[in-house]
This record gives structure tokens, sequence and C-alpha cells, in this order.
């Protein structure tokens, strides 16, 4: 996936390098006919016919730019011939949606050369802090996956999860970057606008958002809510509604993560099972322990920090996928439930070994 990310990072297909800094200009002074004739320019060099799903996705990525930007000035972007309708051609060539999405905003869009919607050097952070996030948190989805299938005093979990701890840890530290240096104010007038929902093939798309990151995947693989568990229901939507938005490696690796057991409650209930705890075991429960730590210090300061954005918007605001921050109230209980199972082992067993 990295590779994928890098690949379409170093991509230019549409030539745009030398007129990305045209973006920015034309938003600051909301010119919609300037936009308009960027957008028709960009899209009238996409030569589908010979892409790869990488060239695709570097596409889709500066085609997305503008034509958020035209939405965002209150344009439907389906002014631009043909705009739709090759949208859904890069889509099913990069096998993704069709639109911008987290990977193209962030992952995807080059260190040198960033496209941007507008000049202002928060949002040069946020992609930076996103782009550092997603990449650090690559390789704890993958040590989550080779997690999966082991029992609790295999001796290779606490690495394993240690690893992920790792990675949560940058995208808990990210987070606050972001929370420190770009205020609601800011977030929600100057940048939140460029993040629209798109009609694509008679569907609605929503912006590129965090539900698209790989916390998703983390959640599937570590604490999600197990059938007759609280929540559960509203957790199934959750995933259906935002599963779509994530690059096919890992929509497969969901899928995949399905077939077992959350990790968490699974590896509580083994510990619990013996009666005197072995050193591995206690290695293991300290390793899942610091692993929530870092999951509960990225998500209960993300919880305040879009409470504080929500506080400066108008009523029934949304956040850039769709939803209000109730979902992020229930993930935040969710992980804090799990939390607390790891405290139901009994006395000594969360003990450093
Ligand atoms: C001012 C900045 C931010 C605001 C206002 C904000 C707001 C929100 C909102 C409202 C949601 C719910 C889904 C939606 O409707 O989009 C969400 C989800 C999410 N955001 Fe943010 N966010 C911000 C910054 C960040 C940053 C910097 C990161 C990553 C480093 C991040 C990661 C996530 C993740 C992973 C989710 C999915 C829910 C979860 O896993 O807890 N957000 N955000």
């Amino acid at each position: 996936m990295r590779e994928l990310d890098l690949r379409v990072a170093a991509l230019d297909p549409l030539g745009v390098v030398h007129e990305i800094q045209r973006l920015p200009l034309l938003n600051r002074a909301a010119d919609i006919a300037g936009l308009t004739r960027l957008a028709r320019a960009w899209t009238g060099r996409v030569d589908g016919n010979r892409y790869d799903a990488a060239t695709a996705g570097a596409a889709l990525r500066d085609i997305g730019f503008v034509l958020a930007s035209l939405e965002r000035h209150g344009v439907d972007y389906r002014v631009v011939e043909g705009a739709e309708e090759i949208l859904l051609k890069l889509g099913a060539l990069a096998d993704e949606v069709p639109r911008d999405s987290v990977y193209t905003y962030a992952l995807r869009n080059p260190e040198h050369a960033t496209r941007s919607f507008t000049e202002l050097p928060e949002e040069a952070l946020f992609i930076r802090e996103v782009r550092t996030a997603g990449f650090a948190l690559r390789p704890a989805v993958d040590a989550l996956t080779e997690a999966l299938p082991l029992a609790v005093d295999d001796r290779a979990l606490p690495d394993l999860l240690a690893a992920a701890t790792e990675g949560f840890a940058v995208f808990a530290r990210s987070l606050l970057s972001v929370k420190r240096q770009v205020t609601p104010e800011t977030f929600s007038y100057e940048m939140r606008p460029y993040f629209p929902p798109m009609t694509v093939g008679g569907q609605v798309l929503y912006a590129p958002g965090g539900a698209q990151m790989t916390p998703l995947l983390v959640d599937i693989l570590l604490l999600r809510p197990e059938p007759g568990e609280a929540r559960e229901e509203w957790y199934e939507q959750y995933l259906r509604e935002n599963v779509g938005y994530l690059p096919a490696a890992y929509r497969v690796a969901g899928d995949r993560a399905r077939r077992h057991r959350p990790l968490l409650p699974r590896l509580v209930e083994e510990a619990g099972r013996e009666a005197v705890p072995t050193a591995r075991t206690t290695r293991t429960v300290t390793a899942l322990r610091g692993l929530m730590r870092e999951v509960l210090k990225f998500r209960i300061p993300h919880l305040q920090l879009a409470r504080a954005n929500m506080n400066v918007r108008p009523d029934g605001s949304l956040g850039s996928g769709g939803y209000t921050t109730d979902s992020l109230d229930h993930l935040a209980e969710l992980t804090l439930s799990r939390h607390q199972l790891l405290s139901t082992l009994p006395a000594g067993r969360t003990t450093e070994a």
C-alpha cells in the first residue's frame, strides 16, 4: 500500500505541476469562471485508455481538487462537460471511489508540489499531519493482522502489539499537532467548505475525511462490537458506509479480519481462563493496555476537537464524512468499554512481568 501511495504521489499524468499554485488563488478570489476553465483543461487531458491504477489515482487526485473547489463555491461540478463520466472511469480504473478521498488529499499528495485548496499554512500542516498519521498506522494494521490467529501466550504477540502501539502513538501526536495549531474557526470556515459531498453516478459520495482512514481497520481488528453487543447495529452500518472509501487492498484486509473475533475481547477471555497467569500472558495484557492507551490518546482529544469545531458551526452541521459528533461519541464509548475489559482480569494479571 505504501508503495502504491508513493507511486501515485510521484505521478502527474495531467501535467498540472506548474498550475497547482493557481488553484488557491482562484479559490481565494472565488473565481468561478477561472476554476471552470481550469477544470475543463484538466479533465480534457485525461487519457483513461492508457492509465493503470496508479495513474488513474493521480488523475483522480488532481481533478478531485479542482471539482471540489467548484462545489465549494456553489457550482455543481457537472457543469464541466464529461466530468462525471471521467470520475467514474478513473474510479473504475483505480478500483476506488470515483472522487477525491483522504488518500488522494494527503497520503498521495506529494510532499513537494503539494496540491491544496488554500494558501493557509494551517492547511499545509493539516495535509502533512494526516499524511504522517496515515503512513504510521499502516504497520499497525499489518501487525494486528498478524496477531489475529495467535493465542494470548504466544511469544510473538507483545512485539506485534507494541508495533501497533507505536503507529497509534504517531497518529495521536499528529492529531494533537493539528489540535494545537488549527483553530476551530480556521478549520470550520476556511477549510471544511472544501470537503463537500458530491453526487457521482447517482450516488452521494462524501469528501476526504477521517472515517476513511485506517483506524477503521484497527477497530475491526481490535475492538469492534461482537454479535449481540451494544452498538453492534450502529457499528455495522458505520462500517458499511465507510469501508467503500478504503483502497482495494484495505477492503480485502478488512474482509479477512472479519473472519476472526476482534483481538481484544478474545485475548481478555483467554487470559481470564488461566488460573495462574503465565509471564507471557501478562506481557500480552500489558502490551494490550499500552495499545489501548494510545488509541484513547487519539480518540478523546479528537472528540474534543470535533466538538469544539461543531460549537462554532450552525446547529446540525456535519463532518466531511456526513456525521455529527454522535458517531465519535459511540466510537469513544466503544473504545472505553473495551479498555475497561482489561481491568476485569483478576489483580496481578496486568502488572509488568
Ligand atoms: C480540525 C480538525 C478536525 C475535525 C473538525 C475533525 C472532525 C471529525 C468528525 C466530525 C468526524 C466524524 C466523521 C465525519 O463526519 O467526518 C471525524 C472522524 C475522524 N477523524 Fe477527524 N477531525 C479533525 C482532524 C483530524 C485529524 C488531524 C485526524 C488524524 C490525524 C483525524 C482523524 C479522524 C478519524 C480516524 C476519524 C474516524 C473516527 C475515529 O476513528 O475516531 N481527524 N473527524
